[in-house]
């Protein structure tokens, strides 16, 4: 099914996220592990869902200077997540210094602009301008500095498909079922997601705080 669902594990409780994860069985093979069942459960859980046959996207978000990104690359190689994040905004010599570190046995994916921030919170940080245009700038750094493609939401993903290649992945979090706000700024549903040519969602709370993740699955199927 495309664009493929990732489940973000942003959970604290083990047993929640096992049972999740076997509850959802075959029908999620990608769940996302990021600061928090990363800080609370390090490498164990990354191993765990690997031994379960699951592909990982290690959501760090690399954020550091060129040595720094390249060593930390070098330190999670072992546990081949099939995904890394880094953020954008390390610049060029950073990322391809991260990108070489992989040394093609992982993929890195580029965040562009967090999804929980509008217009006005760039505005507060001294950043003017389209969206847009910001994130498909960073999207072609990205692109320039090897990486497999980008975090950006389901509003730029249009341009991105467009401007840069079909085969530059983008992934999208921010997926609502309905689009009542909560942290997230720039939200869509999974039609939409599919409709603007996402590869792959990443959905949290919407799945790991329902009573029937297994349906929420089910009814975006459907979508
Ligand atoms: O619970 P929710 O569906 O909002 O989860 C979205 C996930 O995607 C969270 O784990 C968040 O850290 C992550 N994420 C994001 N925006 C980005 C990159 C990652 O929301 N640009």
């Amino acid at each position: 099914m495309k664009p493929e669902i990732i489940v973000a594990l942003d959970l604290i409780d083990e047993d929640k996220i096992l049972r999740l994860i076997k509850l959802l069985g075959n029908k999620v093979s990608y769940y996302k592990i990021g600061y928090i069942a990363f800080y609370r459960f390090g490498w164990n859980m990354v191993d765990r869902l690997k031994d379960l046959g699951k592909k990982i996207m290690l959501d760090l978000k690399l954020d550091d200077i060129p040595n720094t990104v390249s060593y930390a690359i070098e330190a999670i190689l072992p546990h081949k997540p099939t995904f890394v994040t880094i953020h954008s905004s390390v610049g060029k010599e950073a990322l391809l210094k991260a990108k070489e570190a992989t040394r093609g046995e992982i993929e890195l994916l580029g965040i562009t602009l967090l999804t929980s921030l509008g217009e006005d919170d760039l505005e507060a940080l001294n950043i003017y301008g389209d969206i847009r245009g910001i994130v498909l700038k960073r999207a072609k750094l990205c692109k320039e500095s090897g990486l497999k493609g980008v975090v950006a939401s389901v509003n730029e993903a249009e341009i991105i498909k467009r401007e840069i290649g079909e085969d530059f992945l983008v992934v999208t979090p921010g997926i609502r079922i309905s689009l009542d706000k909560d942290d997230q700024k720039r939200i869509g549903t999974y039609k939409d997601a599919r409709e603007k040519g996402v590869d792959f969602v990443v959905i949290g709370r919407p799945i790991y705080e329902s009573d029937d993740p297994l349906g929420v699955i089910e009814s975006l199927e459907k979508e």
